[in-house]
């Protein structure tokens, strides 16, 4: 089942979106959450009062050794959510990686800006990556192209690993992404916005509204 997540965690953008879109949880990083200046434990449960109790939370690690990213992910485990714990796919970071692999601990590598990195880190036991499409288009190589030599890759060596591309910034590069296969995306509120709202579909829908007007007034369909 694909799933959806949300780059954020500002409470009224996912109180909005989830109106509308199926989420299954967000993702967030250190830069998100320095952003909003609110600490990890009140956010997640913030977020799960929005979300429901089956949200699913990819919190980043923010150690620099692979024993702190290891502390750090046994501990955001036991909090009492659905965590995935997420690990930059660093040379520190794939070792925890490896390691993590052995216990019920869900990981997500992230930052990954190449094929290799993306590959390696389905080798060490990942069960989510991140490629950042954007980042990627923004270096000069091509984010779209990226994603689906991993996901080549992955279905080639028949890994485990679910892609969860981050990361986009207009809807060409998220639909594209999608049509890859992969199993989940994570979209930034802006990003969800350009793909819930087509310029063209207002109009067309304000049009309806006034032929029935014209006729019908303000009756519902099947007060006519
Ligand atoms: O978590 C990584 C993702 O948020 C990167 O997105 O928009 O900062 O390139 P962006």
């Amino acid at each position: 089942m694909f799933e959806l997540y949300l780059d954020t965690t500002d409470a009224l953008q996912l109180a909005r979106f989830n109106k509308a879109l199926p989420l299954k949880g967000i993702t967030t990083n250190p830069s998100i959450l320095a952003k909003s200046g609110v600490g990890l434990k009140e956010t997640l449960n913030n977020c799960a009062k929005i979300l429901g109790s089956d949200a699913r939370f990819h919190v980043q690690t923010v150690g620099n050794t692979t024993e702190d990213i290891l502390k750090e992910a046994e501990q955001l485990h036991a909090l009492p959510y659905d965590i995935v714990v997420k690990i930059p796919a660093t040379e520190i970071g794939l070792a925890a990686i490896k390691q993590l692999n052995a216990t019920p601990i869900s990981v997500l590598a992230t930052a990954i800006y190449s094929v290799q990195q993306g590959f390696l880190a389905a080798l060490a036991g990942a069960e989510y990556l991140a490629p950042y499409v954007n980042r990627i288009d923004t270096l000069g190589a091509n984010g779209i192209a990226v994603v689906a030599d991993i996901q080549l890759l992955v279905k080639q060596h028949n890994l485990k690993s679910i892609l969860l591309p981050a990361s986009f910034k207009n809807t060409h590069q998220v639909m594209e992404i999608v049509k890859l296969g992969v199993g989940a995306i994570t979209l930034a509120p802006e990003v969800a916005e350009q793909l819930l709202n087509h310029p063209a579909v207002p109009p067309a829908v304000n049009q309806f509204e006034n032929d029935w007007k014209n006729v019908f007034g303000d009756k519902l369909s099947y007060e006519s």
